[in-house]
């Protein structure tokens, strides 16, 4: 079995010589005190060893749940927001057919999410698509205190009961959150829904191993076995004892580094598959969160190609020289389309006739990296053998890791995210939650 592997060389180039051996000590530094949690926020480290910790037993608890869900629901709404919500929507979408829910005539109930925004049209126009449908829910919160998620929840709640009566809402609405805490803990035990813990030590963003992620993409339909021994093996390969030139979490971690000292601030992850699109939004969230802070932190953006090399590729090709690339390139396809033959020829396509669409997108992707490395953008590649769910779970298992070292060589605790709060306290404030009196005082006289 082949492994993803990092290829640096068109990102190196532009570094002085040197400069990565030099934050190699940092790097090795960085892995140890993970694994022995001499680290910042080293409270939050059980995503570390979770892939290798998950037992058969608990798959087949979430594989149950998931099938009573999947026997008794044509649709399925995740509630969930963050880290509660992008790990479960970028692997559904990386494995699903992209066309099959405008039928929902397969086998696979809907998957829909909700609870990740607060716009009114949207959640109206989901309620009214709802009407008549055999739904159930997910709410998945680890605080159990989220405004966007428990907004929707209760919206949701109550369709469903109205719908399908209360005893068949008990059985298919299923809360995955904190054990204790948390007003999602409290609905659950009180209603009586089959719930998950989500473990203290593991953050919203590292969690899409645990039910999290684990219990929607079952409930669509895909091997959480296979994800997970992917995740498996590379938590093997990332490992302490790994020699450098053998741990693509490492390497990446080093290069990213020294290219951010080296001034490149933002990083650009590239797909050339639609499918990964939330698998970059995934990755958005887990390197912006954990890195972003104490004014530091390379920004991380997210393009599709090619669709966005006809927005953004002007700027990236010429725009200001701050940004390197990190592309994810899948090697095969798991259909073959070939290009047909036309007698007239009039869109002079011919050449490509017989060949696989695959080829011209490798091209596309060949012929992207040339030039913007040209242009003065450094590139790294994450080569992923073919897209299917072990390799998801090695691709997910290696952005964890390298950013929980990446973070740390930073200089940052990358398992905090004290900036999120913010907003929170000005809208409770501006809403005139209880208990916000003085902050509703305060700020009105702001405006
Ligand atoms: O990574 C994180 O911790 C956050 O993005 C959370 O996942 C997000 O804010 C949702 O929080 P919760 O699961 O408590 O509703």
């Amino acid at each position: 079995m082949q492994n993803i592997r990092i290829e640096l060389q068109k990102a190196e180039q532009f570094l002085a010589p040197g400069s990565v051996e030099a934050l190699q000590p940092q790097v090795k530094a960085a892995r140890e005190a993970l694994e022995s949690g001499q680290c910042a926020g080293n409270d939050f480290l059980g995503w570390l060893h979770l892939p290798s910790s998950i037992t058969p037993e608990f798959l087949a608890q979430i594989k149950a749940c998931a099938q009573t869900l999947r026997e008794n629901c044509d649709t399925i709404v995740v509630a969930g927001i963050g880290g509660s919500y992008l790990g479960a929507r970028a692997v559904i979408d990386a494995l699903a057919n992209s066309f099959e829910w405008l039928t929902n005539q397969g086998e696979n109930p809907n998957i829909l999410f909700a609870g990740n925004n607060i716009g009114e049209d949207y959640l109206y126009e989901l309620t009214e698509y709802l009407r008549g449908r055999k739904f159930g829910v997910i709410n998945i919160s680890k605080s159990g205190t989220t405004t966007e998620t428990a907004l929707a929840f209760r919206l949701l709640k109550k369709q469903c009961e109205e719908q399908r009566g209360k005893d068949v809402a008990r059985q298919v609405i299923v809360a995955i959150t904190d054990a204790k805490k948390g007003a999602a803990r409290t609905t659950a035990d009180k209603e009586g829904y089959t719930s998950f813990i989500i473990p203290d030590n593991v953050g919203g963003r590292f969690s899409v191993l645990t039910p999290v992620g684990l219990l929607p993409i079952a409930c669509a339909g895909f091997d959480i076995d296979a994800l997970i021994r992917g995740a498996q093996d590379m938590e093997q390969l990332c490992g302490c004892e790994t020699p450098y030139e053998e741990n693509p979490a490492a390497q990446y971690a080093a290069v990213r580094n020294a290219l951010y000292q080296s001034g490149k601030k933002i990083e650009i992850l590239v797909n050339f598959q639609p499918k990964l699109h939330y698998m970059n939004e995934w990755w958005k969230q887990l390197y912006g969160e954990s890195e972003g802070k104490d004014q530091k932190g390379i920004f991380p953006a997210a393009v599709d190609f090619s669709t966005d090399l006809h927005s953004m590729g002007q700027w990236i090709q010429e725009g200001e020289r701050t940004i390197f690339e990190t592309v994810i390139s899948v090697i095969d396809q798991r259909h073959t389309l070939l290009f047909p033959h036309d007698d007239e020829n009039l869109d002079g396509l011919n050449f490509l006739e017989g060949r696989r669409v695959d080829e011209v997108n490798k091209m596309a992707e060949l012929g992207t990296q040339l030039a913007h490395v040209d242009g003065g953008v450094p590139n790294m590649r994450i080569v992923m053998p073919k897209l299917d769910e072990y390799y998801l779970g090695q691709l997910i298992y290696f952005f964890e890791v390298g950013c929980g070292v990446s973070g740390l060589v930073l200089g940052v605790n990358p398992f905090n995210q004290p900036g999120v709060e913010a907003y929170k306290k000005n809208m409770f404030a501006l809403l005139g939650k209880p208990g916000y009196e003085a902050e509703t005082e305060a700020i009105k006289s702001r405006l």
